[in-house]
């Protein structure tokens, strides 16, 4: 094992992650009693990385602070007081500051072991959790319901897609290339839209006059809008994120305040923040991965391979240029 590693600080606070990012090499910590040190294979790149160098994440905390949230990796050093972790063993971790670094000291109920660490148990992290446990312990809705997912052939969204579908949902799924189209089609989606080739509010007001019962929405902005206006009665929107206002921040509107969409239709918004429900981490993670094994959840990974701390700015922005497909994914030492 090295003396040293290398992880991704933000030096400044700043929306900009290219310009916030900077590599710095320190000593690999022995663990503590009830800590491992993992050695990082692969970390995941998640929209609101953005948000953590603009320091939403801590507000009030200087720089530097550390980057990256999920990574997959081998347990290489155990605390004294550790019983169900052994040097070798794979397992997925996520702690704010935790992915982007090529070794991690974490606390050992935050490691969860698995068979091997791959990209697609990486996945499950952030973006499968996100939407399972969005979908199944937030969201109020019968098997025929009809569910919409924006950014749906993205890292979440893929599996908002597919949990939606397995629930008995009808599933409409939008994005923003033909390729992402037959993605979604592969994945089960009944009504995947492109909305570079058709206008989304059209498509839901001629296609689904009743509305949409749930929504999972990550976009933002203007496709929002058009979420809530498609809201059916008692119909429900997650709002999990608006990836659309991350890098400019949010944009004001001046337009009648936002009840006067829902009480007409006893609609609702409701917020959601994984970080909130650590309590159902473990639960959902064991039924993600037995249907990852059981080939019952496609886990699509971008294609575009980013290898090294270094490659890891280029990562978040081929995220944010809305090219990526699937989950995307940083290769570190190891894999
Ligand atoms: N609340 C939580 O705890 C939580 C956890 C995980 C993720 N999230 C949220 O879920 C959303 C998706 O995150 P992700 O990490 O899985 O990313 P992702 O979906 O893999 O990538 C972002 C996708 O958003 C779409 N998009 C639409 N308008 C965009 C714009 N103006 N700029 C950039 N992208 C745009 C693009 O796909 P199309 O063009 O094909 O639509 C793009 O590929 C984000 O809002 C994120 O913050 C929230």
């Amino acid at each position: 094992m090295p003396d040293t590693y290398k992880k991704l600080v933000a030096t400044q606070r700043s929306p900009d992650f290219r310009a916030a990012a900077e590599v710095v090499e320190e000593p690999i910590p022995e663990p503590g009693p009830h800590e491992v040190v993992v050695r990082n294979w692969y970390a995941g790149v998640n929209a609101t990385d953005v948000n953590i160098t603009a320091g939403r994440y801590a507000p009030g905390a200087e720089p530097p602070f550390d980057l990256g949230a999920e990574a997959a990796g081998e347990v290489v050093a155990v605390g004294r007081d550790v019983k169900h972790l052994q040097a070798g063993d794979a397992v997925v971790t996520s702690t704010l500051g935790g992915g982007y670094r090529e070794y991690n000291c974490v606390r050992a109920s935050n490691a969860y072991k698995v068979s091997e660490p791959t990209p697609e148990a990486l996945s499950i992290m952030v973006s499968g959790l996100t939407a399972s446990i969005a979908l199944q312990e937030v969201a109020d809705v019968e098997p025929d319901d009809v569910v919409l997912v924006t950014a749906a052939a993205g890292g979440t969204g893929q599996y908002a897609v597919q949990l939606a579908k397995r629930n008995g949902h009808h599933v409409i799924g939008t994005c923003g290339t033909d390729e992402k189209v037959a993605l979604l089609n592969d994945l089960g989606c009944d009504r995947p839209i492109n909305y570079r080739e058709e206008d989304v509010r059209a498509v839901l007001e001629r296609e689904y006059p009743d509305g949409v019962d749930l929504v999972y929405e990550g976009v933002g902005g203007k496709l929002f809008d058009t979420c809530v206006d498609a809201l059916a009665v008692h119909g429900q929107l997650l709002t999990i994120g608006y990836v659309s206002e991350y890098v400019d921040g949010p944009k004001p509107v001046t337009r009648p305040r936002i009840y006067t969409k829902l009480l007409g239709k006893s609609a609702s918004i409701h917020g959601f923040f994984l970080p909130q429900f650590a309590m159902y981490f473990g639960e959902h993670l064991r039924h993600l991965m037995e249907l990852l094994h059981r080939d019952d959840l496609h886990v699509a990974i971008d294609e575009r391979t980013f290898r090294g701390i270094e490659s890891i700015p280029d990562a978040v922005e081929h995220l944010h240029s809305g090219q990526s497909q699937g989950k995307v994914v940083v290769q570190l030492n190891g894999a």
